[in-house]
């Protein structure tokens, strides 16, 4: 630690500003480009992620830019006592992925759990070094998790995994890491390592890229209560997995207000206008538009419209989603293939930073 450079987060317009000339330059050089994107394996995927993050992945990713996708396996071990089904959730997640359109056989597209590969965890211990203990104490993503995991030892781990977060995305030298806000200061915290790294121990010629974050420009999805964000242990959520009859179920009883005449209000009605968002997202017509084709239809016919058009454009993916069900042996594949391409990525990687640092043999 030089002690000279501190963790400065940016504002967030100018964070958002950023990432929207980030946005248009990927539409123009792809080729510029690596993702690297991930999520934990914790349960399955919802359809507030499906809008607010998976498409938006989908989208660089048949751009052609190339993507990696990590799934933190050793992440789901920070927040919680019991850990139950990694592996079939990582199953599950492996299958959300393909189902939404991330194709493998576009070639260069890897989905690996971190766990695998041991020389991008190796990173971790040199990393370790270069961040100061007060600095992951102030981090605000974990101090929120620290509240919300109602724990009363919070373990090592929880202070750390934002360094080995800047593992994962450094150890193929990814640039482009599309997020939602919370994990802002992660990124804040991969960019300040690879400076630090670089000033350190390379600075003739520099071994890690800055990764930039990308912001879905996607709106937050609500829960069907209408009043906190779509999760599933609010169990406010629809599973891109969940059947057409589950879904109906769950959009019956979704909140909504007295007000007989519906009206796309998200500052006054939020309940409402969240069941009209998300039609809108299934049809690509403009919220406003479908409220008043059903004026004062009232809520049960927004309920109906929205049942029908998010089962018919969920309809294919969750075909999909079935076919790859029943092919364990091709995600599996998938897996090991993704594996193999991260694993010859990290070596490769740590080649480099074992000589920059005066390790070699
Ligand atoms: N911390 C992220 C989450 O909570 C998951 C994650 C792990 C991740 N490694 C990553 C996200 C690298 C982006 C890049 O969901």
């Amino acid at each position: 630690m030089t002690g000279k450079e501190h963790l400065n987060y940016d504002t967030f317009e100018a964070t958002v500003a950023r990432s929207q000339k980030l946005e248009q330059d990927l539409e123009k050089n792809p080729g510029k480009y690596k993702m690297l994107t991930g999520d934990r394996p914790t349960g399955r995927l919802h359809i507030g992620h499906l809008f607010g993050s998976l498409l938006n992945r989908v989208r660089l990713h048949k751009l052609g830019v190339p993507t990696f996708i990590v799934i933190a396996d050793y992440q789901v071990l920070t927040d919680r006592d019991v850990f139950k089904n990694i592996s079939e959730n990582v199953r599950q997640l492996t299958i959300d992925y393909l189902a939404c359109g991330i194709d493998p056989a576009r070639g260069n597209t890897y989905i690996f759990p971190h766990s695998y590969v041991p020389e991008l965890n190796q990173l971790l211990l040199p990393f370790l070094t270069l961040v100061a203990n007060a600095e992951l104490d102030r981090n605000p993503t974990v101090k929120e998790e620290i509240a919300a995991s109602g724990q009363k030892r919070i373990n090592a781990g929880m202070y750390t995994y934002p360094v080995h977060q800047a593992a994962d995305i450094l150890f193929c030298k990814a640039n482009v890491v599309p997020v939602g806000k919370d994990q802002l200061p992660h990124l804040e915290l991969a960019r300040t390592i690879a400076r630090r790294f670089n000033d350190r121990f390379a600075d003739k010629k520099p071994v890690f890229p800055e990764p930039q974050p990308l912001l879905s420009q996607a709106p937050v999805i609500l829960g069907l209560d209408g009043s906190q964000k779509m999760s599933k242990s609010r169990n406010n959520a629809i599973m891109l997995s969940a059947d057409e009859d589950e879904t109906a179920r769950l959009i019956k009883k979704a909140k909504t207000d007295s007000e007989r005449v519906i009206t796309y209000d998200p500052q006054n009605r939020p309940e409402v206008s969240n069941l009209l968002l998300l039609a809108s997202l299934a049809t690509g017509r403009r919220p406003e538009e479908i409220a008043e084709e059903i004026g004062d239809g009232g809520a049960s016919k927004l309920k109906k419209l929205l049942t029908e058009t998010l089962n018919e454009y969920l309809r294919p993916l969750r075909e999909k989603r079935k076919e790859l069900e029943n092919n364990l042996d091709y995600i599996r594949e998938v897996l090991n293939a993704g594996v193999a391409a991260a694993r010859a990525e990290a070596v490769k990687t740590l080649e480099e930073v074992r000589e920059v640092m005066d390790m070699k043999l």
